[in-house]
């Protein structure tokens, strides 16, 4: 029985999944009965790494979803619109969709997901997070029976790219942008990259699917590697840790309704050298999820990039296409592949949650400013767990290309705190009292650290 697929977009990830349905010799079997049948462009004629015939080709991506002939709609084009009406569009027409779109499924999973059910038709996500890594399906499946504590991971392919090559070779951060964006792990945008709503967006799915609920992707706060100052790698390096972006959900209790208290987000992290994903480089994803009583489980591999984004892509068909073959659309949908939510979840203040933390402080080099930020952290419960001077010079502090002179006239230093876990509203009310300090001249980076 042959299958009729309908791509919507011929980018990157279109590309792949063109690339591996046009090779299934050595594949499953199921590849084989797979075939294109209309592919939306942007532009009828461009050069592109795969040939495709002509006549399947179109701009009109309505015509894709409407094609009687497209049994399995590809949603790979990107972006919020024209994707998310497209997705809706094929759902209502009965046509089971697979999507890599983390943008919509983090915004309009909800929306989605409800008229899928509704419809009685799959929409599967697996290329949406982590690229070629299996993710989705395992904390829809097989993870089932655990309760999760923590998702946490490395799941933004161009910022760890970006991480790793600052780290290993100095390289500056505008020229491995480009690489990243050149080998095709960047967004179209690479704001959502840098900035970190490409992980928030990722982070938000993971969340639902471990905890059963929605999250809202709106209030996760999210921060990227577009402010990290090359000296906080560096000092972190020299302390013992590894500066990543990472992304993480964290159990916190449930109300009195069963809703989930989630701490969630999204920000630059020091990773003890030891920690799992300390050990994460270059393009490659990692997720950590710990769960009672499976335990800490490791997915990891490619994040990004055509092949392994495909790879993900068609394993959805696939499993689309096997249950088509069984006649599996008359028995309803199997909850666990539909992904089925039974709870709510909300997030907490981040002002209530527990963390360690990372703290650069420019300051004058004088004696009793190290006793004096001591005072400040003990006097809110805040308790050290190194408390570091680098850089001690006749001037100001150098960094970030700011010359401070304020900083007294008994030259300046650079003070790195390690906090032990604190809570974030007495952290916050330390840091104003060392900011107030007269020999400090600034709190110049502040990163939590695992
Ligand atoms: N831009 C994304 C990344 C692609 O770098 O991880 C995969 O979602």
């Amino acid at each position: 029985m042959t299958i009729g697929i309908g791509l919507l977009g011929l980018g990157t990830v279109g590309a792949g999944v063109a690339g591996i349905l046009a090779t299934p010799e050595g594949r499953h079997p199921l590849v084989g009965e797979l075939t294109l049948r209309r592919v939306a462009v942007r532009e009828l004629q461009r050069p592109r790494p795969v040939e495709l015939p002509a006549a399947i080709l179109t701009t009109d991506p309505e015509a894709v979803v409407d094609d009687p002939a497209v049994d399995i709609v590809v949603e790979v084009m990107g972006g919020l619109e024209p994707a998310r009406s497209l997705i809706l569009r094929a759902i209502a027409a009965g046509k089971p969709v697979v999507t890599a779109n983390k943008a919509v499924i983090a915004r309009y999973g909800e929306e989605i997901a409800a008229a899928a059910a509704e419809n009685g038709v799959y929409v599967l996500i697996e290329a949406a997070v982590g690229g070629g890594i299996p993710i989705i399906e395992p904390l829809k499946q097989s993870l089932g029976g655990n309760r999760i504590q923590r998702v946490s991971g490395i799941i933004n392919g161009t910022t760890n790219y970006i991480l790793s090559r600052m780290a290993d070779e100095g390289a500056a951060y505008g020229a491995v942008l480009a690489d990243a964006q050149r080998l095709g792990y960047a967004e179209a945008d690479p704001a959502a990259d840098v900035q970190g709503g490409d992980a928030a967006d990722k982070i938000a799915i993971l969340a639902g699917l471990a905890y059963g609920g929605p999250v809202q992707r709106s209030a996760i706060p999210a921060e990227g590697i577009d402010r990290l100052d090359s000296r906080d790698v560096s000092y972190a390096a020299q302390l013992g840790f590894v500066v990543k972006l990472v992304a993480a959900a964290q159990f916190l209790g449930t109300d009195a309704d069963g809703t989930v208290q989630l701490d969630v987000r999204v920000s630059p992290t020091l990773l003890p050298k030891e920690h799992p994903l300390a050990g994460v480089h270059g393009v490659n994803n990692a997720i950590l999820v710990e769960g009672d009583p499976v335990g800490r489980v490791m997915f990891y591999g490619p994040g990004a990039g055509a092949g392994p984004t495909a790879s993900a892509v068609v394993a959805d068909i696939l499993n689309i296409a096997g249950i088509r073959q069984v006649g599996g659309s008359q028995a309803g949908l199997d909850p666990l592949l539909a992904a089925s939510r039974w709870r709510q979840c909300r997030l907490v203040d981040p002002g209530l949650t527990q963390h360690r933390n990372y703290v650069r402080l420019r300051t004058s080099d004088e004696p009793g400013v190290i006793g004096r930020i001591g005072t400040c952290f003990g006097d809110q419960g805040v308790s050290i767990q190194s408390i570091v001077q680098f850089e001690a010079k006749g001037g100001a502090a150098a960094g970030d290309g700011a010359a401070d002179s304020s900083g007294g006239g008994a030259g300046a230093a650079e003070i790195v705190v390690i906090t032990h876990e604190v809570g974030e509203a007495r952290f916050r009310a330390a840091l104003a009292a060392i900011e107030a300090l007269p020999e400090v001249v600034s709190v110049a980076a502040c990163l939590r650290t695992l």
